[in-house]
């Protein structure tokens, strides 16, 4: 089967030749059911996550042996099941994460991980859906109980992680201020009816959002959403309510950010450092009843996915330098060959 690989690890953005840190493989062997209960997916769109660029890099906390194949969060259609298998039969739109190995054209998975994609929803759109929304859901609503009518600032708004935060933010009913860089973010955040937008490449934050809070009689921000890090989170705090909700997504500047306890403790803030992977291990039925809520909800159109960027396999490299490039408005996603010619 056709598969990319990660041999070495470095910068993938570069073309993919013999010494490339990734290359694709027509030839490598497909993945075995190993277990009753697993399933073997034909891989139909699988996506790209700043996380999936960092491994490749050497930056992520995870670091699989080499060579891997990477990737995480896909769709498909089921191609075969092992004989314990009763959720789901061959022929089936799936969608499922795994912390490796999407970026292939089969994958296997246990059949506890996978969902059934709703009639009528896409399938690309499908396989762009369970790490970006999956971890927005959990930290907005889970983790901070976002109310409506409480104010919501979402950093990196129009990237992976932040355009879903910023739409489930709006289908809770919060007053969404997001931020990010450029006119045409900007201009696509306004589009969706987000309450304010600061382009970072013109205003500064802070004042940008005070004016805001100012024009509306709004005292500051309730729950700050940071997939950012560095100077955005250190201004971001000065707009932060007492009481307020602080969710650690990520570091996309490169920047840990320090949050001070002693002004924690004044302001009485909740700081909750959010690593989505690790609900499958520590609270799996959360995390199932996420997904399956998630699915629903773009079944009934509440949510969408705004995929900027499609690719094939061999088209990797151009990919990611997408993610580098700070291009993507929402999704970057690997669309299988063979799969795309498919009617599904
Ligand atoms: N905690 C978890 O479980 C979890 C789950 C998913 C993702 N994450 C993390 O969340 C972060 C964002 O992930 P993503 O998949 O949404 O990435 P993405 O689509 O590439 O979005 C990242 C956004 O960050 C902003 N940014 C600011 N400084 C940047 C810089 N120096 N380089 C690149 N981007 C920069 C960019 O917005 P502007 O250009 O508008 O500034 C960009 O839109 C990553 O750190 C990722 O590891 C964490």
């Amino acid at each position: 089967m056709e598969a990319l690989i990660c041999r070495k690890l470095g910068d993938p953005t570069g073309p993919m030749t013999e010494t490339s840190p990734i290359a694709v493989s027509t030839s490598h062997p497909k993945p075995e059911i190993g277990s009753p209960t697993e399933v073997r997916v034909r891989v139909f769109s699988t996506s790209l996550n700043y996380a999936n660029y960092l491994q490749i890099l050497g930056k992520y906390q995870e670091k699989p042996p080499l060579p891997f194949i990477p990737g995480s969060d896909f769709s498909g259609v089921v191609e075969s099941v092992g004989s314990g298998v009763g959720k789901f039969k061959v022929g089936d739109r799936v969608c499922s994460y795994a912390s490796l190995g999407s970026y292939a054209e089969m994958i296997v998975v246990d059949e506890n991980h996978l969902f059934l994609v709703p009639d009528g929803c896409d399938l690309v759109d499908a396989g762009a859906l369970p790490v970006a929304f999956g971890t927005s859901h959990v930290a907005l609503v889970h983790r901070a109980q976002l109310k409506p009518g409480q104010v919501l600032l979402v950093l990196g708004a129009a990237g992976g992680v932040g355009l879903s935060a910023v739409q489930i933010g709006k289908v809770c009913g919060a007053i969404v201020i997001a931020a990010a860089r450029g006119p045409a973010k900007v201009n696509f955040l306004k589009s969706l009816g987000v309450d304010h937008a600061v382009n970072l490449s013109q205003d500064g934050i802070i004042e940008s959002v005070k004016q805001f809070l100012k024009t509306r009689k709004l005292k500051g921000v309730d729950v700050l959403y940071d997939p950012v890090g560095g100077k955005l989170t250190k201004e971001s705090m000065k707009l932060l309510n007492w009481g307020a909700h602080i969710l650690v997504i990520g570091f996309a500047s490169g920047e840990v950010p320090v949050i001070p306890a002693n002004i924690a403790l004044v302001k009485n803030w909740t700081i909750h450092g959010l690593y989505w992977g690790s609900y499958r291990t520590h609270c799996p039925r959360m995390l199932d009843d996420s997904l399956n809520e998630l699915l629903s909800w773009l079944a009934k159109g509440l949510i969408f996915l705004n995929i900027s960027h499609r690719y094939t396999l061999s088209e990797a490299n151009l990919a990611f330098s997408a993610i580098k490039e700070r291009e993507a408005i929402g999704k970057v996603m690997l669309v299988l060959a063979r799969a795309a010619t498919a009617k599904l």
